[in-house]
């Protein structure tokens, strides 16, 4: 049943987007994606500045699906090729345990799109990879996102102190998560 999920990349559609395969060709996307501050802002990813940086963005994306890890989809608008976003579980054990991410260029929020997207990965997660608990770990601070996944119904659990290591410091975060049955 492992080795189905990841026999081919599972593309997922929605009104608005397709949920796809990210590739090589996307490389252009990821810069204009991760060179904006405002999206990096409460990542752990440094804003990029120089154009091949979004390589080993790209190569993690990759990697996670060929190593059985984790699924990223590039977000697309309908019927486009190039990608203006990205989301998906960086880590799951199948039948337990999911963490998600997700991100969107500026010139995109507010329009409901990730709240979409992340409608369709939430659905997937639950229903293909049997995930009972759907995880989300949010920067203080970072009220857009927490938005998001309160208004899908996750509940923030508390402030993980000191959680995140990257770049030789470390960060608290949100812990918000949701149950495939919602106990409450
Ligand atoms: C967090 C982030 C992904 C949110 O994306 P987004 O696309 O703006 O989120 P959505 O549009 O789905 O939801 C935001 C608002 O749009 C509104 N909205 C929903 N559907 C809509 C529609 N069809 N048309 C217009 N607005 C809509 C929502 O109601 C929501 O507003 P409100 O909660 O203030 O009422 C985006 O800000 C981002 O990329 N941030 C940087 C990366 C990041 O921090 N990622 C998360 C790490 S944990």
């Amino acid at each position: 049943m492992e080795s189905d999920i990841f026999s081919k990349f599972p593309i997922l559609k929605t009104n608005r987007l397709d949920l796809i395969e990210i590739q090589q060709f996307h490389f252009p996307d990821l810069f204009k994606l991760f060179g904006d501050k405002d999206v990096t802002q409460y990542y752990n990813i440094k804003t990029l500045t120089e154009e091949n940086e979004a390589q080993k963005i790209l190569d993690w994306f990759q990697a996670r699906f060929k190593d059985k890890l984790g699924i990223r989809w590039g977000i697309a608008l309908k019927g486009k090729n190039e990608i203006i976003g990205t989301i998906g579980f960086n880590n799951f054990t199948k039948g337990h345990r999911a963490n998600l991410g997700y991100d969107l260029q500026k010139d995109y929020w507010n329009q409901g799109l990730i709240t979409e997207s992340l409608t369709a990965v939430i659905k997937y997660g639950f229903e293909k990879l049997e995930i009972n608990r759907i995880e989300a770990e949010v920067m203080p601070g970072n009220i857009n996102s927490e938005k998001v996944l309160v208004k899908l119904g996750f509940k923030n659990e508390g402030l993980l102190r000191d959680w995140m290591l990257w770049d030789e410091k470390h960060y608290d975060m949100n812990m918000y998560s949701l149950l495939r049955n919602s106990k409450e």
